[in-house]
Protein backbone atom coordinates (compact mmCIF):
# COMPACT_ATOMS: atom_id res chain seq x y z
CA UNK A 1 0.00 0.00 0.00
CA UNK A 2 1.09 3.65 -0.48
CA UNK A 3 2.21 5.18 2.02
CA UNK A 4 0.23 8.60 3.21
CA UNK A 5 1.42 11.17 5.45
CA UNK A 6 0.01 10.97 8.85
CA UNK A 7 -3.43 12.96 8.59
CA UNK A 8 -5.50 13.99 12.18
CA UNK A 9 -8.87 13.45 12.47
CA UNK A 10 -10.58 15.09 15.09
CA UNK A 11 -13.57 12.47 16.02
CA UNK A 12 -16.85 14.06 17.99
CA UNK A 13 -19.45 12.07 19.22
CA UNK A 14 -22.78 13.15 20.39
CA UNK A 15 -23.35 13.76 24.04
CA UNK A 16 -25.93 11.74 25.62
CA UNK A 17 -27.71 13.32 28.41
CA UNK A 18 -27.30 11.33 31.96
CA UNK A 19 -31.21 10.98 32.16
CA UNK A 20 -31.21 7.43 31.13
CA UNK A 21 -30.02 4.36 29.72
CA UNK A 22 -28.62 4.42 25.79
CA UNK A 23 -30.75 2.07 23.87
CA UNK A 24 -29.80 1.15 20.45
CA UNK A 25 -31.01 3.42 18.39
CA UNK A 26 -28.52 5.38 19.98
CA UNK A 27 -25.74 3.05 19.91
CA UNK A 28 -26.74 2.54 15.53
CA UNK A 29 -27.08 6.10 14.76
CA UNK A 30 -24.32 7.97 17.06
CA UNK A 31 -22.11 5.56 19.47
CA UNK A 32 -21.01 2.89 17.02
CA UNK A 33 -20.19 4.61 13.60
CA UNK A 34 -17.82 6.83 15.39
CA UNK A 35 -16.20 4.03 16.95
CA UNK A 36 -15.25 1.83 13.96
CA UNK A 37 -14.19 5.81 11.96
CA UNK A 38 -12.26 5.71 14.89
CA UNK A 39 -10.29 2.22 15.05
CA UNK A 40 -9.91 2.83 10.80
CA UNK A 41 -8.04 5.83 11.31
CA UNK A 42 -6.00 4.43 13.95
CA UNK A 43 -4.98 1.38 11.98
CA UNK A 44 -4.43 3.49 8.71
CA UNK A 45 -1.85 5.19 11.15
CA UNK A 46 -3.67 8.46 11.68
CA UNK A 47 -3.96 9.95 14.98
CA UNK A 48 -7.25 9.87 15.99
CA UNK A 49 -8.73 11.78 19.17
CA UNK A 50 -12.58 10.24 19.63
CA UNK A 51 -14.17 12.60 22.32
CA UNK A 52 -17.97 12.81 23.79
CA UNK A 53 -18.78 12.46 27.67
CA UNK A 54 -22.06 12.86 29.14
CA UNK A 55 -24.64 15.54 29.05
CA UNK A 56 -25.22 16.49 32.71
CA UNK A 57 -27.11 19.75 32.11
CA UNK A 58 -30.92 20.72 30.95
CA UNK A 59 -34.63 19.91 31.67
CA UNK A 60 -34.48 15.81 31.01
CA UNK A 61 -32.20 15.33 33.87
CA UNK A 62 -34.08 18.22 36.23
CA UNK A 63 -37.34 16.28 35.11
CA UNK A 64 -35.78 12.41 35.60
CA UNK A 65 -34.81 13.69 39.02
CA UNK A 66 -38.37 14.96 39.74
CA UNK A 67 -40.16 11.78 38.75
CA UNK A 68 -37.69 10.02 41.10
CA UNK A 69 -37.52 12.11 44.19
CA UNK A 70 -33.75 12.74 44.13
CA UNK A 71 -31.08 15.11 42.87
CA UNK A 72 -30.17 16.10 39.86
CA UNK A 73 -26.35 15.04 41.22
CA UNK A 74 -27.67 11.50 41.64
CA UNK A 75 -29.30 10.95 38.39
CA UNK A 76 -26.18 12.35 36.26
CA UNK A 77 -23.77 9.92 38.57
CA UNK A 78 -25.79 6.91 38.03
CA UNK A 79 -26.46 7.32 34.03
CA UNK A 80 -22.67 8.56 33.75
CA UNK A 81 -21.63 5.59 35.36
CA UNK A 82 -24.03 3.51 33.15
CA UNK A 83 -22.70 4.91 30.05
CA UNK A 84 -19.39 3.91 31.06
CA UNK A 85 -19.47 0.72 31.93
CA UNK A 86 -21.91 -0.31 28.82
CA UNK A 87 -19.38 2.04 26.37
CA UNK A 88 -16.61 -0.18 27.96
CA UNK A 89 -17.88 -3.36 27.41
CA UNK A 90 -19.19 -2.51 23.50
CA UNK A 91 -15.39 -1.56 22.78
CA UNK A 92 -16.57 2.00 22.03
CA UNK A 93 -12.69 3.20 22.11
CA UNK A 94 -13.23 7.13 23.03
CA UNK A 95 -9.64 8.67 23.99
CA UNK A 96 -12.08 10.28 26.30
CA UNK A 97 -15.57 10.05 27.30
CA UNK A 98 -15.90 12.77 30.52
CA UNK A 99 -19.01 15.14 31.59
CA UNK A 100 -20.34 18.44 31.48
CA UNK A 101 -20.14 18.88 35.14
CA UNK A 102 -16.78 19.45 35.13
CA UNK A 103 -14.54 22.64 36.26
CA UNK A 104 -12.97 22.44 33.41
CA UNK A 105 -16.40 22.32 31.52
CA UNK A 106 -17.39 25.14 33.19
CA UNK A 107 -14.35 27.53 32.68
CA UNK A 108 -14.61 26.39 28.38
CA UNK A 109 -17.80 27.39 28.51
CA UNK A 110 -17.11 30.85 30.50
CA UNK A 111 -14.26 31.63 27.99
CA UNK A 112 -17.21 31.19 25.09
CA UNK A 113 -20.10 33.05 26.36
CA UNK A 114 -17.72 35.78 27.42
CA UNK A 115 -15.98 35.97 24.03
CA UNK A 116 -19.12 35.64 22.18
CA UNK A 117 -20.70 38.51 24.66
CA UNK A 118 -17.68 40.82 24.10
CA UNK A 119 -17.61 40.17 20.13
CA UNK A 120 -21.43 41.45 20.03
CA UNK A 121 -23.06 38.29 19.46
CA UNK A 122 -24.66 37.85 22.42
CA UNK A 123 -27.21 40.32 23.45
CA UNK A 124 -29.58 40.85 26.47
CA UNK A 125 -33.47 41.07 25.82
CA UNK A 126 -36.80 40.30 27.67
CA UNK A 127 -38.62 37.06 26.30
CA UNK A 128 -41.96 35.73 26.98
CA UNK A 129 -41.38 32.80 28.97
CA UNK A 130 -44.31 29.99 29.89
CA UNK A 131 -44.92 30.44 33.48
CA UNK A 132 -47.24 27.95 34.71
CA UNK A 133 -49.49 29.28 37.26
CA UNK A 134 -50.33 25.53 39.51
CA UNK A 135 -46.29 24.95 39.73
CA UNK A 136 -45.41 28.88 39.98
CA UNK A 137 -42.39 28.41 38.11
CA UNK A 138 -41.13 29.35 34.48
CA UNK A 139 -41.54 26.29 32.66
CA UNK A 140 -37.61 25.73 30.26
CA UNK A 141 -37.53 23.53 27.18
CA UNK A 142 -39.13 20.27 27.55
CA UNK A 143 -41.23 21.23 30.89
CA UNK A 144 -43.61 22.02 28.30
CA UNK A 145 -45.09 20.01 25.75
CA UNK A 146 -47.70 21.09 22.40
CA UNK A 147 -48.33 20.77 19.31
CA UNK A 148 -45.53 21.58 16.75
CA UNK A 149 -46.70 24.65 14.87
CA UNK A 150 -44.96 23.36 11.39
CA UNK A 151 -45.43 19.93 11.37
CA UNK A 152 -48.56 19.20 13.18
CA UNK A 153 -46.57 16.67 15.62
CA UNK A 154 -48.44 16.46 19.20
CA UNK A 155 -46.11 16.21 21.72
CA UNK A 156 -43.48 18.71 20.24
CA UNK A 157 -41.08 20.15 23.05
CA UNK A 158 -40.62 23.65 24.25
CA UNK A 159 -37.26 23.19 22.62
CA UNK A 160 -37.65 21.01 19.78
CA UNK A 161 -39.72 18.93 17.82
CA UNK A 162 -38.61 15.52 17.47
CA UNK A 163 -40.66 14.49 14.15
CA UNK A 164 -39.94 17.05 11.62
CA UNK A 165 -36.42 17.88 13.64
CA UNK A 166 -36.78 21.93 13.89
CA UNK A 167 -35.93 23.79 16.69
CA UNK A 168 -38.42 25.60 18.62
CA UNK A 169 -39.52 28.39 20.99
CA UNK A 170 -42.05 27.55 23.61
CA UNK A 171 -44.49 30.05 22.67
CA UNK A 172 -45.04 28.99 19.22
CA UNK A 173 -45.99 25.55 20.43
CA UNK A 174 -49.65 25.11 19.70
CA UNK A 175 -51.98 24.10 23.01
CA UNK A 176 -49.32 23.89 25.47
CA UNK A 177 -49.15 21.82 28.66
CA UNK A 178 -47.00 22.00 31.23
CA UNK A 179 -45.06 18.46 32.42
CA UNK A 180 -44.79 18.90 35.43
CA UNK A 181 -48.88 18.64 36.54
CA UNK A 182 -49.96 17.93 33.26
CA UNK A 183 -52.01 21.35 32.99
CA UNK A 184 -52.49 24.02 30.61
CA UNK A 185 -53.18 26.51 33.16
CA UNK A 186 -49.88 28.71 31.52
CA UNK A 187 -49.02 32.04 31.32
CA UNK A 188 -46.57 33.89 29.17
CA UNK A 189 -44.38 36.30 31.46
CA UNK A 190 -41.95 38.59 30.70
CA UNK A 191 -38.20 37.22 32.44
CA UNK A 192 -34.58 38.88 31.06
CA UNK A 193 -32.38 36.46 28.89
CA UNK A 194 -29.12 36.47 27.01
CA UNK A 195 -29.51 35.75 23.31
CA UNK A 196 -27.06 34.16 21.00
CA UNK A 197 -27.41 36.24 17.64
CA UNK A 198 -27.81 33.54 15.03
CA UNK A 199 -29.42 36.09 12.88
CA UNK A 200 -26.17 38.23 12.56
CA UNK A 201 -24.10 34.85 11.69
CA UNK A 202 -26.24 33.84 9.04
CA UNK A 203 -24.45 35.43 6.39
CA UNK A 204 -21.18 34.04 7.28
CA UNK A 205 -22.65 30.70 8.00
CA UNK A 206 -24.42 30.45 4.27
CA UNK A 207 -20.91 31.24 2.95
CA UNK A 208 -19.56 28.43 4.88
CA UNK A 209 -21.97 25.98 3.79
CA UNK A 210 -22.21 27.13 0.16
CA UNK A 211 -17.92 26.19 0.59
CA UNK A 212 -17.86 22.12 -1.18
CA UNK A 213 -19.55 19.90 0.76
CA UNK A 214 -19.61 17.27 -1.48
CA UNK A 215 -18.94 14.70 0.80
CA UNK A 216 -21.86 16.11 3.12
CA UNK A 217 -24.92 13.64 3.30
CA UNK A 218 -27.45 15.49 1.11
CA UNK A 219 -30.31 15.58 3.97
CA UNK A 220 -27.88 17.01 6.19
CA UNK A 221 -26.20 19.72 3.88
CA UNK A 222 -29.53 20.77 2.05
CA UNK A 223 -31.48 21.06 5.68
CA UNK A 224 -28.32 23.54 6.85
CA UNK A 225 -28.12 25.25 3.41
CA UNK A 226 -31.75 26.01 3.85
CA UNK A 227 -31.80 27.60 6.94
CA UNK A 228 -29.07 29.79 6.59
CA UNK A 229 -30.31 30.86 3.68
CA UNK A 230 -33.85 31.54 5.04
CA UNK A 231 -33.57 34.69 6.32
CA UNK A 232 -35.28 33.32 9.03
CA UNK A 233 -32.35 32.47 11.73
CA UNK A 234 -32.74 34.82 14.65
CA UNK A 235 -31.21 35.49 18.39
CA UNK A 236 -31.72 32.51 20.29
CA UNK A 237 -32.09 32.75 24.08
CA UNK A 238 -28.96 30.90 25.49
CA UNK A 239 -30.11 31.49 29.57
CA UNK A 240 -32.86 29.68 31.66
CA UNK A 241 -34.28 30.23 34.46
CA UNK A 242 -33.61 27.10 36.18
CA UNK A 243 -31.90 26.17 38.97
CA UNK A 244 -29.17 22.83 37.51
CA UNK A 245 -27.06 24.11 34.85
CA UNK A 246 -24.04 26.47 34.42
CA UNK A 247 -24.08 29.82 35.98
CA UNK A 248 -24.22 33.04 33.78
CA UNK A 249 -20.32 34.80 34.07
CA UNK A 250 -22.12 38.16 34.41
CA UNK A 251 -22.59 40.06 37.39
CA UNK A 252 -26.06 40.45 38.54
CA UNK A 253 -27.25 37.28 36.72
CA UNK A 254 -25.46 34.83 38.59
CA UNK A 255 -29.27 33.03 39.38
CA UNK A 256 -29.47 32.28 35.83
CA UNK A 257 -27.80 29.16 34.06
CA UNK A 258 -26.59 28.92 30.60
CA UNK A 259 -28.42 26.48 28.26
CA UNK A 260 -27.86 23.15 28.31
CA UNK A 261 -27.51 22.68 24.25
CA UNK A 262 -24.90 25.90 24.20
CA UNK A 263 -22.78 24.55 26.62
CA UNK A 264 -22.90 20.52 25.98
CA UNK A 265 -21.66 21.58 22.09
CA UNK A 266 -18.84 23.48 24.08
CA UNK A 267 -18.11 19.73 25.46
CA UNK A 268 -16.15 18.79 22.12
CA UNK A 269 -13.63 21.31 22.97
CA UNK A 270 -13.11 21.39 26.88
CA UNK A 271 -13.15 17.35 26.03
CA UNK A 272 -10.43 18.00 23.85
CA UNK A 273 -8.47 20.11 26.35
CA UNK A 274 -9.36 17.02 29.23
CA UNK A 275 -7.76 14.83 26.99
CA UNK A 276 -4.64 16.63 26.63
CA UNK A 277 -4.43 17.95 29.89
CA UNK A 278 -4.74 14.06 31.02
CA UNK A 279 -1.45 13.26 29.25
CA UNK A 280 0.62 16.18 30.06
CA UNK A 281 0.32 18.35 26.86
CA UNK A 282 -2.57 20.74 28.35
CA UNK A 283 -1.33 22.97 25.30
CA UNK A 284 -1.83 20.35 22.64
CA UNK A 285 -5.72 21.27 22.44
CA UNK A 286 -4.80 24.00 19.91
CA UNK A 287 -3.39 21.60 17.23
CA UNK A 288 -7.09 20.17 17.25
CA UNK A 289 -8.42 23.32 16.90
CA UNK A 290 -6.83 25.75 15.17
CA UNK A 291 -4.55 23.51 12.37
CA UNK A 292 -6.46 23.45 9.28
CA UNK A 293 -5.42 20.20 8.00
CA UNK A 294 -7.23 18.33 11.09
CA UNK A 295 -10.39 16.85 9.95
CA UNK A 296 -13.10 17.55 12.47
CA UNK A 297 -16.60 14.23 11.85
CA UNK A 298 -19.67 15.04 14.16
CA UNK A 299 -21.42 12.02 14.90
CA UNK A 300 -24.94 12.63 15.69
CA UNK A 301 -28.41 11.07 15.30
CA UNK A 302 -30.38 13.32 12.86
CA UNK A 303 -32.71 15.22 15.85
CA UNK A 304 -29.48 16.45 16.71
CA UNK A 305 -28.49 18.19 12.98
CA UNK A 306 -29.75 21.78 13.89
CA UNK A 307 -27.38 22.20 16.49
CA UNK A 308 -24.29 20.84 15.03
CA UNK A 309 -24.45 22.40 11.19
CA UNK A 310 -26.16 25.64 12.39
CA UNK A 311 -25.62 26.16 16.07
CA UNK A 312 -21.85 25.16 17.12
CA UNK A 313 -20.79 26.26 13.45
CA UNK A 314 -21.97 29.48 14.29
CA UNK A 315 -20.51 29.57 17.77
CA UNK A 316 -17.41 28.95 16.62
CA UNK A 317 -17.59 31.60 14.07
CA UNK A 318 -18.55 34.29 16.97
CA UNK A 319 -16.00 32.85 18.87
CA UNK A 320 -13.62 34.62 16.54
CA UNK A 321 -10.19 33.04 17.44
CA UNK A 322 -10.53 31.08 13.89
CA UNK A 323 -11.14 27.42 15.44
CA UNK A 324 -12.05 24.80 13.06
CA UNK A 325 -15.53 24.50 11.52
CA UNK A 326 -17.00 20.61 11.46
CA UNK A 327 -15.28 18.94 8.35
CA UNK A 328 -18.28 16.67 7.79
CA UNK A 329 -21.84 15.89 10.12
CA UNK A 330 -22.53 12.58 9.24
CA UNK A 331 -25.91 12.21 10.58
CA UNK A 332 -28.25 9.50 11.08
CA UNK A 333 -31.72 8.36 10.13
CA UNK A 334 -33.42 6.37 13.18
CA UNK A 335 -33.39 2.93 14.08
CA UNK A 336 -37.41 1.29 14.95
CA UNK A 337 -37.46 -1.78 16.78
CA UNK A 338 -39.97 -4.42 15.50
CA UNK A 339 -41.37 -2.50 13.17
CA UNK A 340 -42.37 0.50 15.89
CA UNK A 341 -40.61 3.81 16.63
CA UNK A 342 -38.41 3.76 19.48
CA UNK A 343 -40.02 5.25 23.11
CA UNK A 344 -38.32 5.74 25.49
CA UNK A 345 -41.66 6.75 27.74
CA UNK A 346 -43.85 3.90 26.29
CA UNK A 347 -40.71 1.45 27.05
CA UNK A 348 -40.77 0.47 23.48
CA UNK A 349 -36.61 0.52 23.93
CA UNK A 350 -33.66 -2.20 23.96
CA UNK A 351 -31.55 -0.50 26.33
CA UNK A 352 -27.89 -1.12 25.90
CA UNK A 353 -26.87 -2.60 29.43
CA UNK A 354 -29.83 -4.65 29.34
CA UNK A 355 -29.22 -6.09 25.95
CA UNK A 356 -25.26 -6.69 26.45
CA UNK A 357 -26.18 -8.56 29.91
CA UNK A 358 -27.53 -11.45 27.49
CA UNK A 359 -25.34 -11.03 24.11
CA UNK A 360 -21.68 -10.53 23.02
CA UNK A 361 -20.77 -7.15 21.78
CA UNK A 362 -19.31 -7.80 18.40
CA UNK A 363 -23.02 -9.84 16.96
CA UNK A 364 -24.48 -6.17 18.15
CA UNK A 365 -21.95 -4.35 16.18
CA UNK A 366 -22.54 -6.18 13.37
CA UNK A 367 -26.23 -6.47 12.98
CA UNK A 368 -26.31 -2.59 13.71
CA UNK A 369 -23.30 -1.67 10.69
CA UNK A 370 -25.14 -4.60 8.04
CA UNK A 371 -28.19 -2.66 8.72
CA UNK A 372 -27.21 1.34 9.07
CA UNK A 373 -29.62 3.53 9.42
CA UNK A 374 -27.56 5.90 6.95
CA UNK A 375 -29.53 7.34 4.44
CA UNK A 376 -33.21 6.03 5.96
CA UNK A 377 -35.20 4.66 9.26
CA UNK A 378 -34.23 0.91 9.84
CA UNK A 379 -35.76 -1.71 11.60
CA UNK A 380 -34.39 -3.78 14.04
CA UNK A 381 -36.12 -6.99 14.92
CA UNK A 382 -35.11 -10.22 16.63
CA UNK A 383 -35.73 -12.38 13.78
CA UNK A 384 -32.86 -10.43 12.09
CA UNK A 385 -30.63 -10.48 14.45
CA UNK A 386 -30.89 -14.02 15.08
CA UNK A 387 -30.17 -14.45 11.27
CA UNK A 388 -27.19 -12.38 10.92
CA UNK A 389 -25.90 -13.95 13.86
CA UNK A 390 -26.43 -17.32 12.83
CA UNK A 391 -26.02 -17.30 9.02
CA UNK A 392 -23.59 -14.81 8.43
CA UNK A 393 -21.06 -14.66 11.77
CA UNK A 394 -21.16 -18.33 12.96
CA UNK A 395 -21.83 -19.75 9.08
CA UNK A 396 -19.57 -17.60 6.55
CA UNK A 397 -17.33 -15.92 8.92
CA UNK A 398 -16.78 -17.68 11.80
CA UNK A 399 -16.99 -20.85 10.13
CA UNK A 400 -14.46 -20.09 7.41
CA UNK A 401 -11.52 -19.43 10.67
CA UNK A 402 -12.99 -22.34 12.38
CA UNK A 403 -12.43 -24.91 9.47
CA UNK A 404 -9.25 -23.47 8.59
CA UNK A 405 -7.91 -22.90 11.64
CA UNK A 406 -8.99 -26.44 12.90
CA UNK A 407 -7.38 -27.98 9.94
CA UNK A 408 -4.24 -26.10 10.32
CA UNK A 409 -4.25 -26.91 13.92
CA UNK A 410 -4.86 -30.58 13.60
CA UNK A 411 -3.25 -31.69 10.05
CA UNK A 412 -0.15 -29.09 9.81
CA UNK A 413 0.99 -29.83 13.14
CA UNK A 414 -0.11 -26.79 14.38
CA UNK A 415 1.13 -24.26 12.44
CA UNK A 416 0.88 -22.06 9.29
CA UNK A 417 1.70 -24.52 6.22
CA UNK A 418 4.70 -24.13 3.10
CA UNK A 419 2.76 -23.59 0.41
CA UNK A 420 3.82 -25.10 -2.54
CA UNK A 421 3.58 -23.51 -6.13
CA UNK A 422 0.26 -20.71 -6.44
CA UNK A 423 -2.03 -21.67 -9.25
CA UNK A 424 -4.75 -19.21 -10.80
CA UNK A 425 -7.44 -19.63 -7.88
CA UNK A 426 -4.81 -19.28 -4.88
CA UNK A 427 -3.50 -16.11 -6.90
CA UNK A 428 -6.90 -14.48 -7.91
CA UNK A 429 -8.25 -14.90 -4.11
CA UNK A 430 -5.00 -13.44 -2.58
CA UNK A 431 -5.12 -10.45 -5.26
CA UNK A 432 -8.69 -9.68 -3.85
CA UNK A 433 -7.54 -9.70 -0.39
CA UNK A 434 -4.98 -7.11 -0.81
CA UNK A 435 -7.61 -5.36 -2.91
CA UNK A 436 -10.10 -5.29 0.04
CA UNK A 437 -8.03 -2.77 2.09
CA UNK A 438 -8.64 -0.31 -0.62
CA UNK A 439 -12.30 -1.09 -1.37
CA UNK A 440 -13.03 -1.43 1.92
CA UNK A 441 -10.96 1.82 3.48
CA UNK A 442 -12.54 3.81 0.94
CA UNK A 443 -15.93 3.29 1.96
CA UNK A 444 -15.15 3.79 5.98
CA UNK A 445 -13.46 7.18 4.95
CA UNK A 446 -16.41 8.07 3.61
CA UNK A 447 -18.69 6.77 6.23
CA UNK A 448 -20.59 4.87 4.26
CA UNK A 449 -20.22 1.83 6.97
CA UNK A 450 -22.93 -0.26 5.95
CA UNK A 451 -21.38 -0.78 2.36
CA UNK A 452 -17.38 -0.91 3.81
CA UNK A 453 -18.75 -3.95 6.09
CA UNK A 454 -20.88 -5.92 3.10
CA UNK A 455 -17.93 -5.48 1.20
CA UNK A 456 -15.71 -7.06 4.01
CA UNK A 457 -18.01 -10.31 4.09
CA UNK A 458 -17.97 -10.21 0.48
CA UNK A 459 -14.34 -11.03 0.49
CA UNK A 460 -14.97 -13.72 3.53
CA UNK A 461 -17.82 -15.71 1.06
CA UNK A 462 -15.01 -15.52 -1.77
CA UNK A 463 -12.63 -17.19 0.61
CA UNK A 464 -15.23 -20.22 1.84
CA UNK A 465 -15.88 -20.44 -1.96
CA UNK A 466 -12.25 -21.43 -2.88
CA UNK A 467 -11.73 -23.48 0.21
CA UNK A 468 -15.26 -25.38 -0.92
CA UNK A 469 -13.59 -25.95 -4.81
CA UNK A 470 -10.14 -26.37 -3.45
CA UNK A 471 -11.79 -29.54 -0.65
CA UNK A 472 -8.23 -29.35 1.35
CA UNK A 473 -9.93 -32.28 3.17
CA UNK A 474 -9.79 -34.37 -0.01
CA UNK A 475 -6.57 -32.63 -1.02
CA UNK A 476 -5.13 -34.29 1.60
CA UNK A 477 -5.18 -37.88 1.39
CA UNK A 478 -3.75 -37.39 -2.37
CA UNK A 479 -1.67 -34.23 -2.43
CA UNK A 480 -0.99 -33.00 0.88
CA UNK A 481 1.60 -29.90 -0.56
CA UNK A 482 -1.74 -29.04 -2.14
CA UNK A 483 -3.45 -29.14 0.67
CA UNK A 484 -1.19 -26.97 2.37
CA UNK A 485 -1.20 -24.71 -0.21
CA UNK A 486 -4.79 -24.09 0.33
CA UNK A 487 -4.64 -23.67 3.56
CA UNK A 488 -1.73 -21.21 3.21
CA UNK A 489 -3.69 -19.15 1.07
CA UNK A 490 -6.77 -19.06 2.97
CA UNK A 491 -5.17 -18.08 6.42
CA UNK A 492 -3.14 -15.25 5.06
CA UNK A 493 -6.75 -13.93 3.62
CA UNK A 494 -8.28 -14.43 7.51
CA UNK A 495 -5.39 -13.36 8.30
CA UNK A 496 -5.98 -9.91 6.66
CA UNK A 497 -9.73 -10.07 7.35
CA UNK A 498 -8.51 -9.90 10.63
CA UNK A 499 -7.57 -6.68 10.23
CA UNK A 500 -10.47 -5.16 7.76
CA UNK A 501 -13.12 -6.54 10.24
CA UNK A 502 -11.11 -5.04 13.52
CA UNK A 503 -13.14 -1.79 13.18
CA UNK A 504 -16.42 -3.45 13.15
CA UNK A 505 -15.63 -6.67 15.58
CA UNK A 506 -12.60 -5.67 17.78
CA UNK A 507 -12.98 -7.91 20.49
CA UNK A 508 -13.60 -11.48 18.41
CA UNK A 509 -10.56 -10.03 15.82
CA UNK A 510 -8.58 -9.69 18.74
CA UNK A 511 -9.03 -13.10 19.63
CA UNK A 512 -8.32 -14.91 16.77
CA UNK A 513 -4.87 -12.57 16.40
CA UNK A 514 -4.06 -14.70 19.34
CA UNK A 515 -5.27 -17.94 17.97
CA UNK A 516 -3.18 -17.36 15.01
CA UNK A 517 -0.18 -17.02 17.04
CA UNK A 518 0.67 -13.25 17.67
CA UNK A 519 1.94 -12.20 21.07
CA UNK A 520 0.85 -8.32 20.59
CA UNK A 521 -2.50 -6.74 20.75
CA UNK A 522 -5.14 -5.02 18.19
CA UNK A 523 -6.88 -3.81 20.94
CA UNK A 524 -5.89 -1.24 23.01
CA UNK A 525 -6.51 -1.19 26.87
CA UNK A 526 -10.15 0.80 27.32
CA UNK A 527 -10.21 1.62 31.21
CA UNK A 528 -12.20 3.80 33.29
CA UNK A 529 -10.33 6.20 35.62
CA UNK A 530 -11.52 8.56 38.65
CA UNK A 531 -10.63 12.57 37.72
CA UNK A 532 -10.22 14.83 40.24
CA UNK A 533 -11.05 18.55 39.56
CA UNK A 534 -12.54 21.41 41.54
CA UNK A 535 -16.02 20.22 40.93
CA UNK A 536 -15.27 16.88 42.49
CA UNK A 537 -14.73 13.18 41.36
CA UNK A 538 -15.88 11.82 37.45
CA UNK A 539 -15.22 8.66 35.90
CA UNK A 540 -13.34 9.21 32.44
CA UNK A 541 -13.06 6.09 29.72
CA UNK A 542 -10.12 6.40 28.04
CA UNK A 543 -8.34 4.20 25.16
CA UNK A 544 -5.05 3.57 24.56
CA UNK A 545 -4.10 1.75 21.46
CA UNK A 546 -0.80 3.20 21.40
CA UNK A 547 0.62 -0.59 21.67
CA UNK A 548 -1.26 -1.89 18.72
CA UNK A 549 1.04 -2.91 15.87
CA UNK A 550 -1.14 -3.37 13.18
CA UNK A 551 -1.33 -1.48 9.95
CA UNK A 552 -4.15 -1.36 6.97
CA UNK A 553 -2.34 -3.64 4.67
CA UNK A 554 -1.48 -7.48 4.62
CA UNK A 555 0.05 -8.67 7.29
CA UNK A 556 3.20 -10.49 7.71
CA UNK A 557 1.93 -13.89 8.58
CA UNK A 558 4.69 -16.68 7.37
CA UNK A 559 4.88 -20.64 6.50
CA UNK A 560 5.79 -22.29 10.29
CA UNK A 561 4.06 -19.61 12.09
CA UNK A 562 2.77 -21.55 15.42
CA UNK A 563 -1.03 -21.43 16.02
CA UNK A 564 -2.71 -21.71 19.48
CA UNK A 565 -5.82 -24.09 19.57
CA UNK A 566 -8.78 -21.86 18.13
CA UNK A 567 -12.47 -22.48 19.22
CA UNK A 568 -15.44 -20.62 17.88
CA UNK A 569 -15.51 -16.90 17.62
CA UNK A 570 -19.74 -16.82 18.24
CA UNK A 571 -22.36 -18.51 19.59
CA UNK A 572 -24.99 -19.77 17.12
CA UNK A 573 -28.06 -18.74 19.17
CA UNK A 574 -31.29 -20.85 19.56
CA UNK A 575 -34.48 -19.57 17.62
CA UNK A 576 -36.07 -19.24 20.26
CA UNK A 577 -34.75 -16.31 21.63
CA UNK A 578 -37.03 -14.34 19.21
CA UNK A 579 -40.40 -14.65 20.88
CA UNK A 580 -38.21 -14.49 24.47
CA UNK A 581 -37.35 -11.52 23.36
CA UNK A 582 -40.37 -10.15 21.83
CA UNK A 583 -42.15 -11.14 25.09
CA UNK A 584 -39.90 -9.44 26.67
CA UNK A 585 -40.38 -6.07 24.80
CA UNK A 586 -44.02 -6.78 24.94
CA UNK A 587 -43.87 -7.07 29.00
CA UNK A 588 -41.94 -3.42 29.18
CA UNK A 589 -44.68 -1.96 27.50
CA UNK A 590 -47.81 -3.31 29.43
CA UNK A 591 -45.46 -2.47 32.24
CA UNK A 592 -45.13 1.82 30.64
CA UNK A 593 -48.88 1.74 29.95
CA UNK A 594 -50.46 -0.14 33.34
N1 LIG B 1 -27.73 15.54 24.87
C1 LIG B 1 -28.24 15.62 23.54
C2 LIG B 1 -29.12 14.44 23.23
O1 LIG B 1 -28.99 13.41 23.88
C3 LIG B 1 -27.14 15.59 22.50
C4 LIG B 1 -26.20 16.63 22.68
S1 LIG B 1 -24.98 16.52 21.50
C5 LIG B 1 -24.04 17.84 21.91
O2 LIG B 1 -29.94 14.55 22.34
F1 LIG B 1 -23.02 17.81 21.29
F2 LIG B 1 -24.65 18.91 21.73
F3 LIG B 1 -23.74 17.74 23.14
ZN1 LIG C 1 -42.62 19.36 13.96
Amino acid sequence: MSEQASARYLVCVAWPYASGDRHLGHVAGAYLPPDIFARYQRLRGHQVLMVSGSDTHGTPVMLRAQEEGVTPKEIVDRYHSRFVESFRQLGLSFDLFTHTDTQNHWDTTHELFLNHLHNGYIYRDKQLQPYCLIDKQFLADRYIEGECPICGYPHARGDQCDNCGNTLEPIELLHPRCKICGQSEIEFRETEHFFFDLGKLSPRLAAWLREDKEHWRPHVINYARQQAESGELRGRAVTRDIDWGIHVPVPGYEHKVIYVWYDAVIGYLSATREAVALDGNPEAWKDWWFDPQVKSYYFIGKDNIPFHAIFWPAMLIADGRGMNLPYDVPANAYLNIEDKKISTSRRWTIDLPDFLSRYDPDPLRYALTINAPETRDVNFTWEEFLRRNNDELVATWGNLVNRTLGFAYKRFEQRVPQPGPLDDLDRALLRQSEEAFRRVGEEIDAVRLKIALSKAMELAHAANRYLNEKAPWTQIKTDPQAAGTTIYVTLQVIDRLKIILHPFLPFTTQELHHFMGYEDDLFGRLTIQEVEDARGMHLALRYDGSEVQARWEPGTLQPGQKLRKPHALYKKLDPSIVEEERQRLMARLQSAEG
